[in-house]
């Protein structure tokens, strides 16, 4: 039998657990399956004397990462650490100079740095594996890179944050409002320490970043996404919204058009009965279309100990294996450069909007969408005690432009009683 494969984890957090707990208890299925044993050199993380109620003990101990990284005897180093920069891009770094493959659950660290990094990697003849940075046990980077490699890819899209989707499907099961669920997930620890990373979109940005790359051979960029959060979703958007056939997700949506590129994570309408409108709770779902397959729909947990470690091992198996390919699909050198489209395909758009009750307000708001050369498909107004009356209104595709200018046109309406709200409506 070939020499082991020797890991050295950094991070022993739940997902560093999650590896080192696999590694120990399904040894033999690991060995039967690759050919080598896996067995685990050394770990590090903050706090040695942390019961985190795994045995370590036979594992030497490095408190730096990047002495981890550097280490004689390690051949694969995992980082589980996460953040985009300092400890983990520092011992990353460290570890492609000194000729280790890395296996990576860090969607940040990617999404800001992956070119630089795919670049080190390649040039040094190593691999970075990243399938737990996006969707937690979804094998879709695997999916993109491997059994879709002979397709032109046209659309990807997905539910990539799954506290996002537990606080959506939660407003709408039990009719809480968004500050009563965000306690509630605070409570159950699904948000991330800075909680901005979930209901901003960015951690499920970094995610998309990775997918776009893959899927169409651009540098990764997360800067050309647009990205926005679901922290202005009213329960009123999510009754409205299920009262006309939709729900709405934080949905990533990357699609190569005329425009280019188009890459946005932003809460959406989709149809109620369509996969991504059924997936409820904390779960993730990613949509590929291929010229050749048609569409695919994967679904599962995309965080959590077991999850994650799970495509950890996935990718930690490949490498046993001898597998090597370059990090984003193509050579890195062959990566196109990356910007933002310059304007978003049309599509249909939700608004919702509090009118002043008097005669002829819902007019003025019908010919401000018709100047613009925007259509109704469906209107409802709601019924209400207040001066105020709650209107809803689906249009017939639209360009993003001609939707702007008729909400800009409203201001001046003098009908509105507040901002409106608008949200793409997907094709799925
Ligand atoms: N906080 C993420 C989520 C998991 O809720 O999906 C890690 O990316």
């Amino acid at each position: 039998m070939p020499s082991p494969l020797r890991l050295g984890i950094a991070g022993l957090g739940t997902v560093g657990v999650g590896v080192v707990r696999i590694v120990q208890r399904q040894a033999a299925l690991l060995s039967a399956r690759t050919g080598r044993e896996i067995v685990i050199s050394a770990v590090s993380a903050r706090s040695k004397d942390k019961d985190r109620g795994v045995r370590l003990s036979e594992y030497a101990w490095e408190d730096d990462p990047v002495a981890l990284a550097k280490r004689d005897d390690v051949d694969v180093f995992v980082e589980v650490m996460g953040g985009s920069d300092g400890a983990a891009k520092d011992a990353t770094e460290a570890a492609i100079a000194a000729g280790k493959h890395v296996v990576s659950a860090n969607k940040a660290l990617l999404a800001m740095h992956g070119q630089a990094l795919a670049e080190a990697a390649e040039a040094k003849g190593v691999a970075i594996r990243y399938e737990a940075a996006v969707a937690g046990g979804i094998p879709c980077i695997k999916a993109l890179s491997e059994g879709l490699a002979g397709n032109e890819i046209s659309r990807v899209m997905g539910v990539m944050n799954g506290t996002c989707n537990y606080i959506l499907t939660r407003m709408q099961d039990a009719g809480l409002d968004y500050q009563t669920v965000f306690a509630e997930c605070e409570e159950l620890g699904y948000l991330e320490a800075d909680p901005t990373l979930d209901v901003g979109g960015i951690d499920a940005g970094h995610k998309l970043a990775l997918l776009v790359s893959l899927a169409f051979g651009t540098q990764v960029n997360y800067d050309a996404l647009q990205i926005e959060g679901i922290e202005k979703i009213t329960i009123e958007d999510i009754q409205q919204a299920a009262d006309m056939g939709y729900r709405i997700k934080l949905l990533g949506v990357a699609q190569r058009s005329g425009r280019g590129v188009e890459a946005r994570m932003s809460p959406c309408l989709v149809p109620a009965a369509s996969p991504l409108g059924q997936l409820e709770g904390p779960m993730n779902m990613i949509v590929l279309e291929g010229d050749s397959v048609g569409q695919i729909v994967l679904r599962g947990a995309g965080a959590g100990e077991g999850p994650t470690a799970s495509a950890v091992l996935g990718d930690i198996c490949d490498l046993a294996r001898g597998a090597m390919q370059p990090v984003f699909g193509v050579p890195a050198g062959d990566l196109a450069p990356s910007e933002r489209a310059k304007s978003a395909t049309p599509a249909a758009y939700y608004l919702r909007m509090e009118l002043a009750d008097k005669p002829g307000a819902l007019a003025k708001i019908a010919a401000v969408l018709g100047d613009a050369g925007v259509s109704i498909d469906r209107m409802r107004q709601y019924g209400h005690d207040a001066a105020t009356a709650p209107v809803l209104i689906v249009t017939h595709r639209a360009a993003q432009e001609a939707l702007e200018t008729a909400i800009a046109a409203m201001e001046s309406t003098g009908v509105l009683a507040s901002a409106p709200v608008a949200l793409r409506i997907e094709d799925i």
